[in-house]
């Protein structure tokens, strides 16, 4: 038996509410609430469930697939979990489709068979991309559809080793009446399409886009469903992107890999520090360096700050590729602590090479930015910055000094501000650790 009933569902994080609402009560965002009838199947029996000790419980033994791409299998932790769910998330244009059709062309060539289905593109353009990356080959199935019906039953009569389906947010089922990529779609057609692998060996690998404007839902709806999510981030100009897993029921979070999109698809990055600091500018103010840690690896970033006279009464805040609100910490400190006076003036901060920080260790390397900005004197080329900024503007240390600063070493820089409380064991031959009390 099924039952209908109204629902009214955020695209941007799937939150459900009984009425409309302009703004979304569990993630803020505006105007992204959405009417939706949902069907609800009704479950008439209960049904028995075994039980057993924690002791007889057969352990999962993982035994990983490659996926044939080394920067992604290190993202997933080693690689594919077989009978697993995978959700890449990104912006449009940002080389999901491209990863994904290097994956497969490489497991077709390793022998497999990898099922790619499309619903935003036919067959042809599938086919165009493989031949432009050279993924080609006889294991590659491509079907071009956005029924969820015809999906299940290609992914049945195939039998893959792995199933691409891009986008989820194309697909459609006839139970479900709303349109494609609402979060009822969305939800009720990832469920079904994992029901549909559920047991089997199979692969199954989601493509969500993600949209500012929230007119479809976003990954962020399937989040809890999936065991791995995977985000593809860049700065949407440039060629180098960022792959990193937000969520890993199978390994650890945060791993990245770094590629670079070129004539022939997406290439890893070998030194990702090199790469991200190869356009910048040592005698300019307001660049800092920060010494990272993402997942196992140590990376150098570049913070960027401008800050230049507002003559309004609205002084302007900009924030790319770190937290606001964490920015704001730092501005509300320099203000507070130091004397700067920032109020007359527009503050825009950026991370170069579009990748997002998490940690709160870039605090320093930020503050440098944006006092060498204002007071328009350079950061010393050599120097790399890391650490957390209290509230009371005590400099507080953060996790793996020595990484940190063994990456600095290796890429020429010589001089590191860090917490004074980063122990001299934790020196690194070549660089120069001064140890800050506050700022
Ligand atoms: P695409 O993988 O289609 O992005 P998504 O699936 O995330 O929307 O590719 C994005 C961009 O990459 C597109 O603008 C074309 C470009 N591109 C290259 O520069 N080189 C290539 O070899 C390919 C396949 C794409
Ligand atoms: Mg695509």
């Amino acid at each position: 038996m099924a039952k209908l009933k109204t629902i009214y569902a955020c695209t941007a994080c799937g939150a459900q509410s009984p009425k409309w609402l302009g703004q979304c009560g569990d993630c803020g965002a505006w105007g992204t609430v959405q009417e939706e009838t949902l069907i609800r199947s009704v479950a008439t029996q209960a049904t028995d469930v075994s039980v057993v000790s924690i002791n007889e419980v057969d352990s999962m033994e993982v035994d990983r697939q490659t996926t044939g791409v080394p920067g992604f299998d290190r993202v997933l932790g080693g690689g594919l979990v077989p009978g697993s769910l995978v959700l890449i998330g990104g912006e449009p244009g940002i080389g999901k489709s491209t990863l994904l059709t290097e994956v497969a062309g490489r497991i077709a060539a390793a022998g497999g068979t990898a099922l790619y289905l499309s619903g935003e593109e036919s067959p042809r353009q599938v086919k165009l991309r493989a031949a432009r990356i050279g993924a080609l080959g006889a294991g590659f199935l491509v079907g071009g559809t956005t029924s969820l019906e015809e999906c299940i039953q290609a992914m049945t009569s195939s039998a893959p080793d792995i199933v691409i389906v891009d986008s989820i947010q194309t697909l459609s089922s006839q139970t479900i009446d709303s349109a494609a990529g609402s979060v009822s779609q969305v939800r009720g057609c990832a469920a079904a399409l994992q029901a549909a692998v559920k047991g089997s060996d199979t692969v199954l690998v989601l493509v969500g886009h993600v949209t500012k404007e929230g007119s479809i839902a976003g990954p962020k709806v399937l989040e809890h469903l999936v065991d791995t999510v995977v985000t593809f981030e860049g700065d949407g100009f440039g060629a180098l992107r960022t792959l990193r897993a937000a969520k890993n029921r199978f390994g650890s979070v945060n791993e990245i890999s770094v590629f670079s999109m070129g004539e022939k698809g997406l290439t890893e990055v070998e030194n990702p520090s090199q790469a991200l600091l190869a356009e910048r500018q040592t005698d300019a103010p307001g660049s800092a360096v920060f010494a990272a840690i993402e997942g196992s690896r140590a990376l150098l970033l570049e913070v960027q700050a401008l800050v230049a006279p507002n003559y309004t009464n609205n002084p302007r805040r900009t924030v790319s590729g770190l937290d606001f609100n964490r920015a704001m910490l730092v501005l509300g400190v320099m203000e507070k602590r130091c004397g700067f006076r920032l109020g007359s003036y527009d503050v825009f901060i950026n991370v170069v090479g579009g990748v997002q920080i998490r940690e709160p260790g870039a605090d320093l390397a930020l503050f440098l930015a944006v006092a060498s900005s204002l007071k328009d004197v350079a950061v010393p080329a050599d120097l790399v910055a890391f650490g957390e900024i209290g509230l009371t503007g005590e400099i507080r240390s953060v996790g793996d000094s020595q990484r940190r600063l063994a990456e600095a070493a290796r890429m020429g820089f010589k001089r590191a501000a860090v917490s004074q409380n980063v122990k001299s064991g934790q020196a690194v031959s070549g660089i120069k650790a001064g140890g800050l009390r506050d700022v």
